[in-house]
């Protein structure tokens, strides 16, 4: 199957005062649609650097970066910001969610952007949100909600739009074990239902057997890269 992310030998390094700090270093990955890709390493080893580049918020100092084939520096920044409104959903790690919505309009807001007629955005809303199991608490606001709840809105606004691309920033760390799982299989579920390319990165080693695919990341490299489910062996090519 055709990748839908590539790196290809990407660097990038932060500047503080005198002190360059080299984050990624030479790293190449390809991530395939229709599975859920954990990307786990210590904190500080560049997860969400990486995510951000692939997503095309960061630009690498050097390498390059496709996303469904497009490569993004050649974009314009008009392009790349349709591109991501288009293509790209985001979860993170505290939700983001707005205190005065019920978790129906939660989901239905960016529907607005895209140019969803009220009830169009409603009905689509409302599937998605029955998707994640929260049929019958779409009406509640984020206050009377759980945290793994307030996580699963989140994860149905992200797919609302149903992008090819799902980014998850650590989507499980502000939850408890068994709330993070469910976050972590919801996810899983979608990349397959939806064959959508679902990018997770994480310090939980927790999350691990709920993964299609781990590339372990240190000190700006991927480590190793292996599938979980199928075969817990089987290196896959990087
Ligand atoms: N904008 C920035 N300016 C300077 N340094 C940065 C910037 N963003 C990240 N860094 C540094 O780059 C390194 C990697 O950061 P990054 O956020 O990618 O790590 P991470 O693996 O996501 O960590 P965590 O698991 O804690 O979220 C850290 O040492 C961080 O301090
Ligand atoms: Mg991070």
């Amino acid at each position: 199957m055709a990748a839908s992310l590539v790196a290809e030998s990407i660097s990038k390094a932060f500047v503080t005062g005198k002190i360059r700090a080299e984050v990624l270093s030479d790293l190449s990955l390809q991530i395939l649609p229709a599975e859920l890709s954990l990307v786990s390493g210590p904190s500080g080893c560049g997860k969400s650097t990486l995510l951000a580049i692939l997503s095309g918020l960061l630009r690498p100092d050097s390498g390059r970066v496709f996303a469904l084939g497009e490569e993004l520096a050649r974009l314009s920044p008009d392009q790349r910001e349709r591109f991501r409104l288009q293509h790209t959903g985001f979860v993170f790690q505290g939700f983001n969610l707005f205190p005065a919505l019920s978790a129906l309009e939660q989901v239905m807001l960016p529907l607005g952007y895209l140019g969803f007629g009220n009830a169009a955005a409603r009905r689509r809303a409302g599937s998605v949100l029955e998707e994640v199991g929260l049929a019958a608490r779409m009406h509640l606001r984020p206050a009377e909600l759980s945290g793994g709840e307030k996580q699963r809105v989140a994860i149905a606004r992200a797919l609302a739009k149903e992008p090819q691309l799902l980014f998850a920033d650590e989507p499980t760390s502000a939850l408890d074990a068994a709330n993070g799982q469910i976050v972590i299989d919801t996810l899983h579920r979608i990349a397959h239902s939806h064959r959508a390319t679902v990018l997770c990165v994480s310090h939980d080693p927790r999350l691990i057997s709920h993964a299609d695919r781990v590339l372990a990341m240190e000190d700006g490299k991927i480590l190793s890269d292996r599938r979980v489910r199928t075969a817990a062996s089987e290196e896959v090519s990087s």
